[in-house]
């Protein structure tokens, strides 16, 4: 992002070199008596066991979801190879080739701050809180590409509910992993580590941001932020954290990374608008990973549902 001079980006670029499928087993229960003697409380009833990704990946019992584009999906190979991951690359081809070792069992995910169930969960009991949906996004970054994606989760509600914020909860933070050994590219200063995202807490509980754990019907790609991450499809990639392992509620506006790298390129809200110029390039237009011929940007990517949040604000100073 930082390092992109322009939003243009080549075909070759985007042409795969290698596919390095996480094939890894999903190792169901291994990591659960550890989490739940952590735990000692349960977030919520679990669901049937079939919407839990099990050993082959595939996640089975998937519901279809209203939210849902009907747009073309993009290939696979191009959602799998071309990444923001700066964790272990700024390399668009870099996450996949060596994400492929990262370990996302056993994971637990911390639950604190201003809620009245603080626990460490094992993301297993996550992923079966509720009924895992296919969920069709646009998915726009804001360098100027796009992608559609049929990813797997459920609405991040569904957690906040469960973990019973109190009065006070303005915000949710969500903070990535620290782990220089698995993830090289913590070794280098590009960003401040831990990478760490954040959401106002109405837009938290908005029923189209996605708790994420799977796409095209399996298990998360490491590359693609496994075991658990965010989908926002309203706003720019990078609201979308990677790999969380700690989702924390507060009173004041938390500080994001690339809100920190570069405060007056990348702000708090970074709402998809074609109105608002990066400063190094325009918004207004994007290009479909695999396609030749630019789109136009929608304002909120086109989901306008989120619209009556933003009621009364300046879109242009809360960029
Ligand atoms: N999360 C973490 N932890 N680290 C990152 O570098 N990059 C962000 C976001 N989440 C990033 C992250 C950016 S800039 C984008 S565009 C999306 O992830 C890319 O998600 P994808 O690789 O699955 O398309």
């Amino acid at each position: 992002m930082l390092l992109k001079k322009s939003a243009d980006i080549k075909s070759s670029e985007i042409t795969p070199k290698n596919l390095y499928l996480n094939r890894r087993r999903f190792l169901a229960g291994t990591a659960i008596a550890g989490a739940a003697a952590l735990a000692g409380l349960e977030l919520g009833e679990a669901v049937s066991p079939s919407t839990v990704a099990h050993a082959n990946t595939k996640i089975e019992g998937l519901q279809k979801s209203p939210f849902s584009t009907t747009e073309k999906i993009t290939p696979y190979k191009d959602v799998t190879t071309y990444n923001n991951y700066y964790e272990f690359s700024t390399d668009k081809d870099g996450p996949s080739r060596l994400a492929g070792n990262f370990k996302t069992r056993p994971w637990n995910v911390t639950i604190d701050g201003l809620v009245q169930k603080k626990q460490v969960l094992d993301v297993d009991s996550i992923i079966k809180m509720a009924p895992a949906e296919e969920r069709i996004y646009r998915h726009r970054c804001v360098e100027g590409w796009s992608i559609v994606v049929p990813w797997v989760g459920f609405s991040l509600s569904e957690l906040i509910k469960r973990a019973q914020p109190t009065s006070k909860a303005k915000f949710v933070e969500f903070t990535t992993l620290l782990d220089m050994k698995q993830m090289p590219g913590q070794r280098r200063d590009v960003l401040q580590w831990p990478y760490v995202e954040g959401l106002r807490m109405d837009e938290a509980m908005h029923p189209l941001a996605l708790l994420c754990f799977g796409m095209y019907g399996e298990a998360l790609p490491n590359q693609d932020g496994a075991p658990l991450r965010l989908v926002v499809p309203w706003k720019y990639g990078f609201k979308s954290a990677k790999a969380i392992v700690r989702i924390r509620f507060t009173d004041s506006q938390p500080r994001n990374t690339w809100n920190i790298s570069a405060p007056t390129e990348y702000g708090f809200y970074s709402n998809v608008n074609p109105n608002v110029d990066h400063p190094r390039w325009s918004q207004a237009k994007e290009r479909r990973l695999g396609e030749f011929f630019k789109r136009p940007t929608l304002m909120f990517n086109g989901y306008d549902q989120v619209a009556s949040l933003y009621s009364g604000m300046d879109l242009k100073k809360n960029f």
